[in-house]
């Protein structure tokens, strides 16, 4: 069995895959702020360290002796990225760079986060990797320069890598209570609360909602398909849901009515994001995902 270090384990995706992996009998270690995650999502058997990826020594004594390395952490919001220029790239690209020159030493493999927010202003449907990438936003520059730097770490430091864009990841322990969180934890709560929704724009916007167990399983498969030629890999289901059509999805499925009250649209918003997942169906093994509607009902009985 391997030990794995796992930056952002106490945030939503992050705690789903330390569960997965101690599950299947590896060590687990988590760096994390708690900035945005919580010590109660950490998986049972997991050692925590409170840091901060952005402190190059507390990297280099986390990744001391582990086998690999799953980063996660990250400033999530796209919209802190509007509001917080300089400190949320610290974050999502700086500690990115500081974690893989802490890992040059002992060529520690590296799966990061990347997103679906890189393909920012491409508006060609479906998104598939050779996707020409066009962010709009600094969090979609930040996650496109993580991706250039896995290619120097694999070409110039020989650091195996693997870089997945994930599409909009929901399920349990997304924090509903931040206003910086995804748009199914929010409307989920607020419709389960009887509240009415804010819709930003005209809610015709649509995104490719995947649910977070299937994102563990891809997460888990490319561990074993890193290398130094840092590739990179679309997780998403294929499907696109629009706002509105998730409003009255959830309103559904809580036995309520949507009540809706439209608001300025987002700066820096993408318009359209459905991703082709093919290649990393076949390059990770991975099988079909979960329909939107079981996920949601999923989510609803964890809250
Ligand atoms: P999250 O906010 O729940 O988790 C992020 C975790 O990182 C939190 O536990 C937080 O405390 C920690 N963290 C933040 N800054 C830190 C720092 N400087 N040092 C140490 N820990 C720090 O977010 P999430 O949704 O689980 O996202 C996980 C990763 O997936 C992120 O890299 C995010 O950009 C990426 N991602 C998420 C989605 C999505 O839809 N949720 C989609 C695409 C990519
Ligand atoms: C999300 C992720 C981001 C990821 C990206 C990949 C979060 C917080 N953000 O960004 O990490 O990289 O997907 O595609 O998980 N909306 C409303 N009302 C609300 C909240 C949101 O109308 O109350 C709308 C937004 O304007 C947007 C859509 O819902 O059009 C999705 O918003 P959000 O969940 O914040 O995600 P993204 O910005 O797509």
């Amino acid at each position: 069995m391997a030990t794995f270090l796992v930056t952002g384990g106490c945030g939503f995706i992050g705690s789903h895959l330390c569960a997965a992996l101690r599950a299947r009998g590896h060590g687990v270690r988590v760096l994390d702020d708690l900035s945005s995650g919580s010590e109660a999502n950490l998986a049972p058997g997991s050692k925590f360290l409170l840091g901060d990826v952005c402190q190059p020594m507390a990297l280099r004594e986390a990744l001391a002796g582990v086998d690999g390395c799953f980063h996660l952490a990250a400033i999530a919001s796209v919209q802190r990225g509007e509001k917080d220029w300089l400190g949320t790239h610290r974050t999502n690209l700086s500690a990115t760079v500081a974690l893989l020159e802490a890992a040059r030493a002992s060529r520690i493999p590296v799966v990061y986060a990347s997103s679906a927010a890189v393909y920012g202003a491409n508006g060609n449907l479906p998104l598939h990797e050779d996707s020409t990438v066009q962010p709009l936003s600094a969090y979609g520059a930040d996650k496109l320069g993580c991706e250039l730097h896995a290619r120097v770490a694999g070409h110039v430091h020989g650091i195996p890598t693997m870089g997945l864009r994930f599409f909009n990841v929901f399920g349990p322990r997304q924090d509903p209570a931040s206003p910086y969180s995804g748009v199914i934890s929010i409307f989920c709560d607020r419709l389960l609360r009887k509240e009415a929704l804010d819709v930003f724009g005209d809610g015709q916007q649509t995104r490719d909602f995947i649910f977070v167990e299937d994102v563990v399983r891809a997460l888990i498969a490319a561990m074993r398909q890193v290398n130094v030629a840092a590739p990179v890999l679309n997780i998403c289901t294929g499907n696109g849901t629009s706002v509105l059509q998730l409003a009255y999805l959830v309103a559904e499925l809580c036995g309520v009515r949507a009540e809706i009250n439209h608001r300025p649209a987002r700066a820096g918003e993408v318009r359209h994001s459905i991703g082709l997942p093919l290649r990393a169906r076949e390059r990770l093994g991975l099988g079909s995902t979960m329909a939107i509607r079981d996920g949601l009902e999923a989510t609803l009985t964890w809250m």
